[in-house]
């Protein structure tokens, strides 16, 4: 006989009819998967060593969870698998603005990529500045990705007005004073006399042109080129792609484990190389 709901403790969940298909999501380590994690056996062992949280809870071995809404975190990343996410990378070509709303004629990034559902950028890129940004309605990630915090490097190709002397390489290597106060040692590589290839992590406003200033220079030309482990050499200007669930959970372990080849000292803070 089956089980009747009074025979059954408050709260547990009611016996499936023959036929009645499962409401209570998929397997655990079947969702992990098909996300790209691992085999299932993999999962599984992920599962019972403890490292994966569903909704902030570690989840025991034989958990269900509905992909859709439910929050799970395979060693401190983020699966991407909730509905209604888009996560856009797109090439800005200069002049066209970074913000939500326009405030003069100018474009939009938000125009160059679908409307609905509703995307953000993430971070800034000045209107003159090109390259590589996100845009997501996730902002979880687009906190993980811009507070200076969690130290996800953007690289920029950096052409200049003058020569780039060796005592200004040495002193953006070191760190530079702005008015809002000194910057993290930047890496930088020469790529040419007037050219350079320039990592930072802070994101403060108009920091590579401040930087470049601040050293007696002037940047003539400035592109981003990588965000985090994020490069897209595909992508001409004006032109967008969505972000694969490989690349955003590469671009989660960035924010939170330093990419693989990053290079910081002990107390966490990027070295002065490229
Ligand atoms: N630094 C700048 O100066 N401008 C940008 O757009 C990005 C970084």
């Amino acid at each position: 006989m089956g089980q009747s709901d009074a025979g059954r403790g408050a709260g547990a969940p009611r016996a499936r009819l023959l036929g009645e298909p499962r409401d209570d999501g998929e397997k655990l380590q079947k969702v992990m998967a098909q996300a790209g994690v691992g085999s299932r056996r993999a999962c599984e062992e992920l599962i019972a060593a403890g490292k994966v949280t569903v909704n902030g809870e570690v989840a025991p071995l034989g958990r269900r969870v509905r992909s859709a809404t439910d929050l799970v975190v395979v060693d401190g990343v983020p699966l991407a698998l909730r509905e209604g996410l888009a996560y856009y990378l797109l090439n800005k070509p200069a002049g066209v603005v970074c913000s939500a709303a326009g405030q003069d004629a100018r474009p939009l990034v938000v125009d160059l990529v679908p409307a609905v559902p509703r995307v953000y950028p993430v971070g800034r890129l000045d209107a003159e500045t090109e390259g590589l940004i996100v845009l997501t309605n996730d902002g979880d990630l687009a906190h993980a990705l811009s507070h200076p915090s969690f130290g996800v490097d953007k690289e920029y190709v950096v052409r200049l007005e003058h020569e780039l002397s060796a005592e200004a390489v040495r002193r953006l290597r070191r760190g530079v004073e702005l008015e809002d106060g000194p910057t993290a040692p930047a890496r930088v590589r020469l790529l040419g006399p007037a050219t350079a290839r320039v990592v930072i992590h802070e994101g403060r406003n108009r920091q590579v042109r401040r930087m470049c200033e601040a050293v007696g220079n002037r940047v003539t030309y400035l592109a981003r080129t990588r965000i985090g482990p994020l490069v897209a050499p595909e992508l001409a200007p004006g032109h967008w792609r969505q972000l694969s669930i490989a690349e955003i959970t590469s671009l989660w372990k960035a924010a939170l484990h330093g990419v693989p080849g990053d290079r910081r000292d002990r107390r966490g803070r990027s070295r002065p190389r490229v």
